[in-house]
């Protein structure tokens, strides 16, 4: 193996020990907040206004799973199949989603195209071949539909039969995502999601047969019982595997607030140290093998779309990690999704699928947090987005884009950022062009970041509060 790059660990630990927020939204939703009916119409009425022209990405919820795995930080809930009761709880699910789907659908005019659809969970496999086509069906009844579009969908390996996969190739999805996490058979043990290297390869194989464009991976390091070496295989028989596309997560806990996540052995979790090591040595195979290292976690192959939009400045960072199409407004169906709406702010529904059918069934308004972006929130969100994304701050295509001179706007943010060059973080040149530097600040982004995140200030920064968000949705 290549040797890892040289670090100073001193100055990492420093940097490493603050409480920082990962960005998946600027501002992040703990600054979101309640919203009434008038005021989540109203923005509503803004994206769908005849003057705004923009494409759309369509996210779907679909929160249920068979069964707990005990890291889990998603929006999902555990619904047995063969339980008392299960059938109608999710047809009455499905039921409320097909009605928000086809109400959102209402709200824009037909000329508004979309161009992604994602279906994420919880489970979406959860759903029967019938219950897929029902789904897809009202979609494409309710918006207008790119032929080109990226349609795609996350699965559990352990779950999702061959007929899902043929139900889905048929109706046009060709990104498949699927929930790997990690190889090692104690690890996954004791996190009690066993899914055998062979289980996932034949899958793999089905949906090359079946001809997904993209094939993903999800993988988590940090977990208990990982070492350097566990991970490293994990990540070898990932490579065997050749997805097109890896987000590799570290493990995010708040077992405060996570009831599954009280049952992990904490004393057997690698240190922040072996975090670090795992991470990098992740990079190192990974690029070896040919992939480019994407924004905070994520790797892609060359000619993966993910890392043409990189070269094309349309990738950005969200709920659902690096994804393309950052130009459009992506609208949430379901319960816990959130809409991420280009300039205008974020709407998040009702993260309890049960309450989010009863609102659907009285006529009630689903999305009830969230908030208006401000200008400076623009163009923060902006320049963050970034720094995720292309790992540099370019201040002429920010002077260009809104009307600001970048010493003056954010002096104060330049004097903070001296310290973080001095301690090889970043490189500043003369015409203040910002580079994170390789390994130190891919590896401390975050803190690269939080100097210019205006929500951060005082007891924020020190108690650790930021951390209160969950994965995805
Ligand atoms: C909705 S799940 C993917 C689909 C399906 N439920 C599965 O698990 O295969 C989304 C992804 O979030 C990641 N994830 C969940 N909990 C996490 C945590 N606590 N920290 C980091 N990543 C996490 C996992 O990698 C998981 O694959
Ligand atoms: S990781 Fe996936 S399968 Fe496991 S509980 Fe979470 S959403 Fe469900």
């Amino acid at each position: 193996m290549p040797s890892l790059p040289i670090l100073d660990h001193e100055v990492f630990d420093r940097y490493a020990g603050l409480s920082l927020p990962r960005h998946v939204s600027y501002p992040m939703p703990n600054w979101w907040k309640p919203l009434d009916a008038d005021e989540a119409l109203a923005i509503w009425a803004d994206v769908a206004s005849p003057a705004r022209t923009r494409g759309l990405s369509l996210y779907l919820h679909i929160p249920f799973c068979e069964s707990m795995c005990k890291f889990c930080g998603c929006n999902r809930t555990i619904v047995r199949k063969n339980s008392k009761g299960a059938k109608d709880r999710t047809r009455r699910y499905l039921d409320a989603l097909l009605a928000d789907v086809c109400s959102r659908g209402r709200m824009f005019d037909r000329s508004r195209v979309v161009h992604q659809i994602h279906w994420g969970g919880g489970t979406p496999t959860y759903l029967e071949p019938d219950e897929i086509r029902e789904l897809h069906g009202a979609t494409r009844e309710a918006f207008t539909i790119d032929p080109g579009a990226e349609i795609s969908i996350e699965i559990d390996p352990r779950v999702t039969t061959r007929l899902q996969l043929e139900t889905l190739r048929e109706l046009g999805f060709n990104r498949i995502s699927l929930g790997v996490q990690d190889f090692n058979p104690k690890v996954q043990k004791h996190v009690h999601r066993i899914q055998p290297y062979a289980m996932v390869d034949e899958l793999v194989r089905h949906c090359r047969e079946l001809g997904f464009e993209s094939v993903n991976f999800d993988l988590i390091y940090g977990l208990p019982y990982q070492t350097i070496e566990s991970v490293e295989n994990t990540v070898r028989q990932t490579i065997t595997l050749s997805p097109d596309r890896v987000a590799f997560y570290h493990y995010a806990q708040i077992p405060e607030k996570i009831a599954n996540q009280r049952g992990i052995h904490h004393d057997a979790m690698p240190d922040s140290q072996t975090k670090l090591v795992m991470f990098l040595s992740a990079v190192v195979l990974f690029e070896a093998a040919g992939y480019e290292f994407v924004g905070l976690d994520h790797f892609a192959k060359s000619d993966e779309i993910l890392t043409r939009a990189v070269e094309n400045h349309t990738v950005h960072r969200t709920f659902q990690g690096m994804t393309t199409g950052a130009a459009l407004d992506l609208i949430g169906m379901g319960a816990s999704s959130i809409s991420t709406l280009h300039e205008i702010g974020f709407l998040h529904n009702i993260r309890n699928p049960d309450e989010y059918a009863d609102a659907i069934e009285s006529g009630t308004e689903v999305s009830q947090r969230g908030m208006r972006l401000s200008h400076d929130d623009v163009i923060r969100q902006t320049l963050i987005n970034d720094l995720y994304s292309h790992g540099a701050i370019v201040p002429g295509d920010l002077e260009a884009q809104f009307d600001i001179v970048f010493c003056e706007y954010f002096a104060d943010e330049i004097e903070r950022l001296r310290t973080l060059e001095a301690d090889g973080l970043i490189e500043i040149d003369d015409q203040l062009n910002i580079q994170l530097a390789f390994p130190l600040g891919r590896v401390l982004m975050r803190n690269v970041a939080a100097v210019f995140d205006a929500y951060l200030s005082g007891d924020a920064f020190r108690t650790g509060e930021l951390h209160l968000y969950s994965v995805n949705a």
